[in-house]
């Protein structure tokens, strides 16, 4: 059988499903092998360098799929040029009542209110040790616990944690569905959170013998002013890169999905596409253009993906896209890159990066 027909069956089994319940089959399915990536060729034009890392391709599977580091070789065997497990608070939580996840499949997208259900470090850390080869590009993806008395330590002891053993962090401070999570996005609460998860990382590297690159995920819903501050305090603290953005808040007029659209929590996939691509284009002004982005939200196919590159991202994830596209996606993104920048005679992605950021920085923050 194909393997867009596979995907195509699967989808439908999975579609009858709950969508909390689907991912998890997927998941084991992942674990036990029933769903495996193909080996594929390696394009050098796709290839990307940042800090010490080289990454074979720019897609990443977004955090929140493989929260608990379960299945991080077979999503990478999924042709993903990198994984980002997480977000992983310092202790386990069982995160939101159920249920808490929702497929709006007229608009390609998902609401989610999980709330970070996850294992805690210890289980993540374990699965991660437990690998049998270290290849691989794997960020951790850090969070804090709800009940926490100290959030921003939270996020400290996440990279004294895994240190050891990530590729890259990305501090998550953009979830809507930890009560006032965003609040550590205001200035002077980013600064300090800064300073201490820099300080502690810091700190590591003389022990790891590695210093191990700090992002942050951040929200679409800012405004100009907030990613002013957000900009300026990351560069001040000197940041390894920003991860532009997390879900949105927002539920745009033309959202077809009626009866769904009411759920609280965050929303992802196709119409968020636009306004995060607007809020990294406006984060690549603000940082320069040496700051590391990764674009992140609405990617669906190679169009959608050059795109994020286009418009300043150096490396581009998604999550809900691949709910509907299906695991031959990867795979299929790769070729039609490959083949779009062999047609254009473009070798690297850095000829391309940036071309949109001026147009697309030029619209507004706003739903639609
Ligand atoms: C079900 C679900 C769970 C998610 N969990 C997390 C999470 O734990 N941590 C995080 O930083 N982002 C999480 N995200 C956000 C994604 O990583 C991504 O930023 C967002 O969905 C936009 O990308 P997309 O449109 O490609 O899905 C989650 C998204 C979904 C749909």
């Amino acid at each position: 059988m194909s393997h867009s027909m596979f995907d195509l069956l699967t989808r439908k089994a999975l579609f009858t499903l709950d969508p909390e319940t689907a991912h998890g089959l997927a998941i084991n399915a992942l674990k036990t092998g029933l769903i495996r990536g193909t080996t594929l060729p390696v394009d050098p034009a796709l290839e990307v360098r940042l800090w010490d890392l080289t990454f074979p391709n720019p897609l990443g599977m977004a955090a929140g799929f493989d929260k608990n580091a379960a299945v991080p070789d077979a999503v990478l065997a999924l042709g993903f040029g990198a994984t980002e497990i997480g977000t992983i608070t310092p202790l386990a939580q069982p995160g939101n009542p159920k249920p808490r996840m929702f497929r709006l499949v007229k608009d390609n997208a998902v609401i989610n209110r999980l709330g970070f259900n996850n294992q805690g470090h210890a289980v993540a850390y374990q699965n991660l040790k437990a690998r049998k080869s270290s290849k691989g590009i794997i960020g951790v993806n850090v969070g804090a616990n709800k009940d926490s008395n100290d959030r921003t330590e939270d996020y400290v002891k996440g990279i004294a944690a895994f240190a050891d053993i990530a590729s890259y962090f990305a501090v998550n401070i953009s979830s809507p569905n930890t009560p006032g999570l965003r609040d550590l996005q205001a200035r002077d609460a980013l600064d300090d959170l800064l300073a201490r998860v820099l300080h502690e990382r810091d700190r590591q590297t003389a022990r790891v013998g590695r210093k191990v690159p700090v992002l942050l995920k951040i929200a679409p819903d800012v405004d100009e002013f907030g990613l002013d501050d957000v900009c300026a305090v990351s560069l001040g603290r000197g940041v390894d890169g920003l991860i532009v953005s997390n879900t949105t808040l927002d539920r745009p007029a033309r959202l077809r999905s009626k009866k769904l659209l009411t759920q609280a929590g965050g929303l992802s996939g196709a119409p968020l596409f636009a306004k995060s691509t607007i809020a990294l284009a406006k984060t690549r002004q603000r940082v320069g253009p040496n700051m590391p982005l990764i674009g992140v939200g609405g990617v669906t196919d190679a169009i959608s993906a050059l795109e994020k590159i286009r418009a300043g991202a150096n490396l581009v994830q998604f999550y809900s896209g691949l709910v509907y596209g299906g695991i031959s996606m990867v795979p299929n993104m790769l070729l039609e890159l490959s083949n779009e920048l062999k047609t254009r005679g473009i070798t690297s992605l850095d000829e391309i990066r940036g071309r949109t950021t001026a147009d697309w920085a030029k619209l507004q923050l706003s739903s639609d």
